[in-house]
This record gives structure tokens, C-alpha cells and sequence, in this order.
């Protein structure tokens, strides 16, 4: 019997609140899709959904700042069954259909896995969702193309945030594809690689010197 080997497809949608990323994301093999951040104007993504006969199962939430959920009732109102998953003890309730993760539990989208990484630090609920097979991962504000997010609202921590960072993002395969929750930098999408070669953020050789180059940026805004 043949491996199934089905990729993930990814489609990003861009609008909201400040050049948000909404990404829909679908499994070949069985058409099973799902949202990560409701965070644009939903309508050209049921139509793209509708068109492509995929299979909407599951939303997904880095963290539940506003602008990456605001859209969410829409989704849930369209599609009434559909599975939130989010971070075990989320700041804000996202309904009865919340289904809350820990760090390193599992998704599943059709035959592809996601790995929820908890990476606290821009907000205490924030995770990423990484496929190892597919070498990508969704880092909504923790790690922008060229930048790391911002840690001066409440329940932010440079700390958690460099340790998330450092000791969790910069970690994994360095061809896996950052997708990240705005667009704030010269290009979508980047690999971990040339994030790190291209930013002084993601170069650093301590937490102080992290620190250093966050505190010059909000100097510079
Ligand atoms: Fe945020």
C-alpha cells in the first residue's frame, strides 16, 4: 500500500486590522482544511473555500489579541461545527467549540500534523503550529519576516519572548518556512535561515543583547 505523502497547501489572505495574514490551509489527500487567524474579511475566503470543495474542520489561534480573531464569529456563524483550537488557558473565551492545547500536542489537518510550540513573550497566549514535514510554521506575532513582536502591551515578556524565540523558533530546521501574523517585512514568508542571517533581531548572541536591539527599535518607531 502506497505511503500517503499528501502536502499542505497554503493560501494567505491579507487585510484587517494592519496587513494581518489569514491563512487557510488544506491536506491534498483529503481536502481537509483549516483557518489559522481569522483575521481578514472572510467572504473571498468562503468563496475560495466554497470553490475548491475544501473541507473546513478546525480554526486555529495564535493568540487572541483582537485583530487575529475578529472575524471569528463570522467563521463560526458559517460554519457552526467547526473546531477553535487555541492555547489551554487563553486570555479571552473563544466559545463552546474551543478546544485548548499544551505545548508539543498534536493537530491534525487530513494526513498532515501540526505541533503546538507554546511561545509566550509578545502575549502569554501565544503558540505557534509547525509541520515538520512540511517545514513550515505559523508564528502569528512572535516572529515577523525581519522582526520579532512587540513586548510593551500588557501580559508581553521580553524574557519569555527571547526565550521562545531562541531556544524554540530558531531551534527547528532551519528551511522551515516562517508564515508569519502581519505583513511587516520585505517579503510574506521567509525560511528560519534567512531570518536569521538577514535581522539583527534573530542574530543576537544573549537575552541582553536581544533586549538591546527590541529597546532601540521602540526608540526608532
Ligand atoms: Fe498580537
Amino acid at each position: 500500500m502506497p505511503l500517503i505523502s499528501g502536502i499542505m497547501k497554503v493560501k494567505s489572505f491579507k487585510g484587517g486590522f494592519d496587513k494581518n495574514f489569514c491563512y487557510l490551509i488544506w491536506c491534498e489527500d483529503t481536502m481537509e482544511g483549516a483557518i489559522v487567524d481569522p483575521s481578514t474579511e472572510p467572504l473571498e475566503i468562503f468563496e475560495f473555500i466554497e470553490s475548491n470543495n475544501i473541507i473546513l474542520s478546525k480554526i486555529l489561534i495564535t493568540h487572541t489579541h483582537h485583530d487575529h480573531i475578529c472575524y471569528l464569529s463570522d467563521f463560526t456563524y458559517k460554519y457552526p461545527n467547526i473546531t477553535i483550537c487555541g492555547y489551554n488557558s487563553t486570555r479571552k473565551s473563544l466559545g463552546n467549540n474551543f478546544l485548548g492545547f499544551k505545548n508539543n500536542d498534536i493537530i491534525s489537518i487530513g494526513t498532515n500534523m501540526f505541533t503546538i510550540l507554546y511561545t509566550p513573550g509578545h502575549y502569554d497566549d501565544s503558540i505557534c503550529f509547525w509541520s515538520i514535514k512540511n517545514r513550515i510554521i505559523f508564528t502569528g506575532d512572535t516572529v515577523f519576516v525581519g522582526r520579532s513582536g512587540r513586548t510593551v502591551n500588557p501580559y508581553s515578556n521580553i524574557s519569555d519572548l527571547y526565550n521562545s524565540i531562541y531556544n524554540i523558533i530558531l531551534k527547528l530546521d532551519k528551511n522551515t518556512i516562517i508564515h508569519p501574523g502581519h505583513d511587516y517585512g520585505s517579503s510574506s514568508t521567509i525560511s528560519i535561515f534567512e531570518n536569521i542571517k538577514s535581522s539583527s533581531f534573530f542574530s543576537c548572541n544573549s537575552k541582553e543583547e536581544f533586549i538591546d536591539v527590541m529597546d532601540e527599535f521602540e526608540k526608532n518607531r
